[in-house]
């Protein structure tokens, strides 16, 4: 059992619960982390693809690393972690997944109410009008263009963008509304995302990690479990279930 009893108990007794996750949910999927030994960002620059200016320098490039990380997702299937995740939904009166990545596996898994803080790989507009294209794009030497000449983008959320009102706003309610806040695989060190890890434990939430390793909030978290979050997820779910049964 990965789970104090106090955890259980907790759990049996929540009515709202929020898991905040990061790349690390999705990495037995086979999708890369950006930290850590095997991080993204250990061999790749953030400042060269995943800025604004990164892409108004060089778009083609910034284009080429989205296909490469498009087709590696397409090429995934949501893995045991994000299928318990959606499996809680069941468990619970209430279960809200809040995620920092742009992967589409939460919703693939089944899970209903998803708040994407970092936006999503299908998604793409132009920088010129907004004009939303999320179907396959026309890429005429590197770039794909809007009808109006514009650059198109991915709507993904870069260093130094504003999060989508919208998405931030829904999950910081959440967070200040529910019972547990279970965060699954983030490195918990990029903001404003991170803040709603405090701003549920300021109004009462019951913190509860599941990592391979000791992050920022280890120390804050009730509870801190380290382990594969594919593994450690679904057994949660057999716990619950057998509880209530
Ligand atoms: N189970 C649980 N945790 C895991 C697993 C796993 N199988 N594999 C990796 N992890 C953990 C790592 O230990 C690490 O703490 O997942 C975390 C991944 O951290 P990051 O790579 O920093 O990813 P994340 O926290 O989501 O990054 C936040 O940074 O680059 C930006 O926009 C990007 O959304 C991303 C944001």
């Amino acid at each position: 059992m990965n789970f104090s009893t106090g955890t259980i108990s907790k759990l049996l007794s929540s009515k709202k619960i929020v898991f905040f996750t990061g790349a690390g949910i999705s990495a037995e999927s086979g999708i890369p982390v950006f930290r850590g030994k095997e991080g993204i960002w250990n061999k790749l620059k953030p400042e060269e693809l995943a800025n604004f200016d990164a892409f108004l320098r060089n778009p083609a490039m910034v284009w080429e690393w989205y296909e490469h990380r498009k087709k590696i997702i397409h090429e995934s299937e949501p893995n045991p972690a994000h299928l318990a995740i959606a499996e809680m939904e069941k468990l619970f009166y209430e279960v809200t997944v809040v995620t920092q990545n742009i992967d589409n596996l939460h919703r693939r898994a089944g899970s209903k109410t998803i708040y994407e803080l970092h936006g999503n790989i299908e998604r793409n507009y132009c920088i010129k009008c907004r004009t939303f294209y999320n179907e396959e794009l026309e890429f005429s030497c590197g770039v794909p263009k809007c009808k109006c000449g514009g650059l198109i983008r991915p709507d993904i959320v870069w260093f130094g963008e504003y999060l989508p009102e919208d998405q931030f706003n829904n999950s910081d309610e959440a967070a200040k509304e529910c019972d547990v806040f279970i965060v699954v695989g983030t490195s918990a060190v990029v903001y404003p995302a991170a803040s709603l890890i405090y701003s549920a434990k300021e109004n009462g939430a019951y913190i509860i990690e599941i990592n391979l390793e000791p992050t920022e909030i280890s120390s804050f978290a009730d509870e801190s479990i380290m382990g594969k979050a594919g593994e450690i997820l679904p057994g949660l779910v057999k716990e619950i279930e057998n509880k209530l049964s």
